[in-house]
């Protein structure tokens, strides 16, 4: 790679977790903030490896794109590029429970109680953090509705991350954001409303920053 040029793995959209052949639980996220970090990293001249769940959104140009459905294959996806990579956005509102059984065919209705047990899915950015090497640089966001700075900090110290993007529910789908950002060792910033674009220009010159201090 030339000099202060980066390989970067960046996450984007939501994932599906199928109940059967045709339901899914699933949330809001559209990829927008995802795609404008593609968007901002490819202009800046870095190399870029983006996973996505399902979006309605056009193929960005300029990366290698890795399309997933499920937690379990942004899992699986994630951790074969991890180590080519120098550094991880985890962008993507990945769902934290999938179904603990995947029906083989579509549930009839009937008239009784139907309890969906759900089972934890790994915790992509904590275990890419975890395994991670010398110099490899881990962006997360978090999305808190209340105490969130106290929560987003928590979030960062227990997933071991270089900095968090914390945002509120109102960002999904949202063209314009306001958001705040935590660097390890740091105080909190805040960044105030504006597009998409110019936030991933301005969280990959964060990223920029702590790969070379890393
Ligand atoms: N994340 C992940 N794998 C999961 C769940 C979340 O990698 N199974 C990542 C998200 O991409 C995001 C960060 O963890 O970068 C925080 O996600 P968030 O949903 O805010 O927090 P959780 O850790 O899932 O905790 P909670 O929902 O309880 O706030």
């Amino acid at each position: 790679m030339p000099p202060g040029k980066l390989r970067l793995l960046i996450t984007a959209g939501p994932t599906r977790e199928y109940v059967d052949p045709v339901r899914y639980i699933s949330n809001e996220s559209s990829g927008k903030m995802g795609h404008a970090l593609v968007a901002a990293a490819v202009q800046r001249g870095h190399r870029v490896t983006l996973v996505q769940g399902p979006v309605a959104l056009p193929r960005p140009s300029g990366a290698r794109l890795i399309s997933v459905i499920s937690a379990a294959d942004m899992h699986a996806a994630c951790a074969a590029a991890w180590p080519w990579h120098d550094a991880l956005i985890m962008a993507a509102a990945v769902a934290d429970y999938t179904p603990a059984r995947r029906l083989p065919a579509k549930r009839k209705k009937s008239s009784s109680k139907y309890t969906l047990h759900l089972k934890p899915t790994v915790d992509i950015l904590a275990e890419l953090s975890r395994e991670r090497r010398p110099g490899q640089v881990v962006v997360g966001f978090a999305l808190e509705d209340h105490a969130a700075r106290r929560r987003a900090a928590a979030k960062l110290r227990r997933k071991g991350l270089d900095a968090i993007v914390l945002n509120r529910p109102e960002a999904l789908g949202a063209i314009r954001v306001g958001v705040e950002i935590l660097v390890q060792g740091g105080a909190w910033e805040c960044v105030p409303v504006g597009s998409k674009a110019q936030l991933g220009v301005r969280l990959v010159r964060l990223v920029e920053h702590l790969y070379r201090q890393s």
